[in-house]
Parts: structure tokens; C-alpha cells; sequence
């Protein structure tokens, strides 16, 4: 019996880099965060009234608080925003005893959100997800969230994002009262099984595209976040030049630089936004575009309009889609990132903590 492990891949439990573990580490880290509802439930119970939900964060996590947006207005009928950490100091000053301030941050650490949570200054309540016990936020926030994800060794967020997203869930779901809509959450790390056993088809694809010079990724509804999120992760560690777009939103300027042969990514899962997108999709075919189609197995309008389609299963309710709908685009980064010979882990100028302004 031979063991021909160094340490450093014993480190990464067999895989190449640890982005790749904890892509694969993802239906576990949803399981897990799941976990935590009845935690959740306590803490919903001990709210007073609000009226408002104000959802602050940077980078990855800021893209969970958009999800968190669409989830609150639609299930809980709360009026919501989201401000980017750097920014909430100039925004600030609407807030009262009515207002939820939801920090969302996986490391606990990030200068920008700590800041953004002290200049609350007890004006509104305030709720931390953090991913890091016993973190700087955990300590100053008044109720806090703990996504169960496990420590995230790679800077670019994957397993984090998606506890964040489940955290958001629950938080939703307990503040609706619409319990039912657990069962359907736990059926998500199934899904996520699937797609990662697809994971070949993905390497296929990002080798046919791994040499252009730009992306497009876009989305409606629920998956404007996870298009937002793809560009992020491509931009982050591949070094292409990416843009994430409200598919509405691409008339109104990105048409322009859609030509010949570049790739769009279209996220068009099954729902309200389906129709919409799907006109758009057909919008930058005309001019040319390479498109990368995610969407319903059944879905052959789709198919139809696309060089590449990945599939999911059509059961997948569009609330709860942005968690499988986002770990192919996961995989395309970090094979992309792999066949141009950077290392997915260690990204140049960026850091896992940012703890300056
Ligand atoms: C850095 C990381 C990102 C992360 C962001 C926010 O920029 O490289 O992956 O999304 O910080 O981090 P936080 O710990 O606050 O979630």
C-alpha cells in the first residue's frame, strides 16, 4: 500500500486547489447552514415590528444581499435596499427603530462593513450572517447569523456565497411564516450533486471559450445576482474582462459591444423572469453572440437560441435557483483560470479579508 499524497494535497482532500474543494463542498455547507433553523426561528421571534430591511455588504456577499432584496419584498412584503459597505456612510441617515440592518460578511472582518455597522450606532437593530465565530462583527452586531460553510481557503467566495444565500432563505422564510417553503430548500444540495457530477461538461466549455477577451453575463429577477456574481468570479480569477448585466438594462448601453463571436451568458431558469430573458437572448443572437445558455432541461426555446446549454432539472423553483444556477459559472472560472495557468487559490491584488477602507 503506497500513499502518494504530499500534505498539501492531504490539505485539499485530493483536489488541485482548495476554490475546487469547496465548490464541491457546497451541498454539504447548504445541509449544514440548514441547520441553523431553529436558531433563526428564536431570533425572528424576539424582532419587533420592522418596516423596513436594509441590507449592507461588499464583493460577493453584497451580491447574497441582492438575492436577500427580491426574497424580502417578495415573501415577507418588506420594503428593502441594499448599499454597498463603502457607501452606506453617505446614506445613513434614514434610519430608525424600524429599520433591520442585515450586515452580511463571511469573514466578520471587512473594514468597510465593520464601519457601515458602527455608524448604525444603535439608530436601527442589526443583524450580522458571518461566516468566522467569534469575528470583529459577531462581537458589535445585535443579533447574529452563522452560516455553517467551514472554513474558505480560497479568496475568490464560492461555499461561503452559498451559505450566505441559505442563511437569507431561512431569515425569509421564518419571517413569512411560510414554512413549507423549507422542504423545497432542503431538496437544493440534490440539485447542486447533479451539476457537480456534470462538472466534465463544464471543463468542455470553458476550454472553447477560455481565450476571449470579454463576457457578458446576464440575468433577470433572481438571477441578476448570480449574473453579477458569474462576471465576478471570471474577473477575479482568470483576468477577463467581464460584465454582469440586468438583461433590461442591456439596451440601454452593453448592445453596443456585442459582436461577432463574443460569449453571453445567459441565466434563464423556469419562472416570471423566463420570457423576458429569453427576448434578450434572442437580441444579442442577432448581433453575433456566442451564447452560453442556463436553464430547464425541457426548456428547447432556449436550447434553440444557444451554442452551449447547461441543464437543470425544470422542478427548481426560481426563488431558490440562484444556488444551483451559480456553481456552473463557479467551475467555468476556476477552469478557466487553470488553462490560462493562474492559480484559481491566490489571485493577484486581491486579498480573502480586506481590512482597509
Ligand atoms: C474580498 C474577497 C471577496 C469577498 C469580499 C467581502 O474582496 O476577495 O471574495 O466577497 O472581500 O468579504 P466578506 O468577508 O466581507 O464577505
Amino acid at each position: 500500500f503506497v500513499i502518494d499524497w504530499t500534505p498539501d494535497m492531504a490539505e485539499k482532500g485530493g483536489y488541485d486547489h482548495f476554490m475546487l474543494k469547496e465548490i464541491h463542498e457546497q451541498p454539504k455547507a447548504v445541509k449544514n447552514t440548514i441547520r441553523e433553523a431553529s436558531e433563526i426561528k428564536k431570533i425572528v421571534q424576539s424582532f419587533p415590528k420592522f418596516n423596513r430591511i436594509c441590507f449592507v455588504a461588499c464583493g460577493t456577499s453584497y451580491h447574497a444581499s441582492l438575492i436577500g432584496k427580491y426574497l424580502f419584498e417578495n415573501l415577507v412584503g418588506i420594503s428593502t435596499d441594499v448599499t454597498l459597505a463603502s457607501e452606506f456612510e453617505y446614506s445613513a441617515e434614514t434610519l430608525d427603530e424600524n429599520t433591520l440592518v442585515i450586515v452580511i460578511t463571511q469573514s466578520g472582518e471587512t473594514a468597510d462593513t465593520l464601519k457601515a455597522l458602527r455608524l448604525v450606532n444603535h439608530k436601527a437593530k442589526t443583524l450580522a450572517i458571518v461566516n468566522v465565530v467569534g469575528s470583529t462583527v459577531t462581537r458589535e452586531a445585535e443579533y447574529v447569523v452563522y452560516t455553517r460553510a467551514g472554513p474558505e481557503i480560497g479568496v475568490a467566495a464560492t461555499k461561503t456565497y452559498i451559505s450566505q444565500l441559505t442563511s437569507i432563505y431561512l431569515l425569509a422564510i421564518c419571517m413569512s411564516g411560510r414554512m413549507e417553503l423549507l422542504e423545497k430548500l432542503e431538496s437544493i444540495p440534490d440539485h447542486m450533486e447533479s451539476i457537480l457530477e456534470n462538472e466534465d461538461f463544464i471543463k468542455k466549455i470553458a476550454c472553447k471559450y477560455k481565450d476571449a477577451r470579454d463576457f457578458f453575463f446576464i440575468g433577470r429577477g433572481f438571477s441578476y445576482p448570480t449574473a453579477l456574481e458569474g462576471a465576478l468570479k471570471l474577473k477575479e480569477i482568470t483576468y477577463i474582462h467581464a460584465e454582469g448585466y440586468a438583461s433590461g438594462e442591456l439596451k440601454h448601453g452593453p448592445l453596443a459591444l456585442i459582436d461577432d463571436g463574443v460569449p453571453v451568458v445567459a441565466v434563464v431558469p423556469p419562472g416570471k423572469s423566463h420570457d423576458k430573458t429569453l427576448s434578450n437572448v434572442e437580441e444579442v443572437n442577432a448581433r453575433g453572440a456566442r451564447v452560453i445558455g442556463l436553464g430547464s432541461s425541457k426548456d428547447e426555446d432556449l436550447r434553440s437560441e444557444t451554442r452551449d446549454m447547461i441543464e437543470f432539472d425544470d422542478g427548481i423553483d426560481e426563488i431558490f435557483s440562484a444556488v444551483p444556477y451559480v456553481i456552473p459559472l463557479q467551475l467555468l472560472s476556476y477552469y478557466i483560470s487553470v488553462m490560462k495557468g493562474i492559480d484559481p487559490d491566490k489571485p493577484k491584488n486581491l486579498a480573502k479579508c480586506v481590512t482597509v477602507e
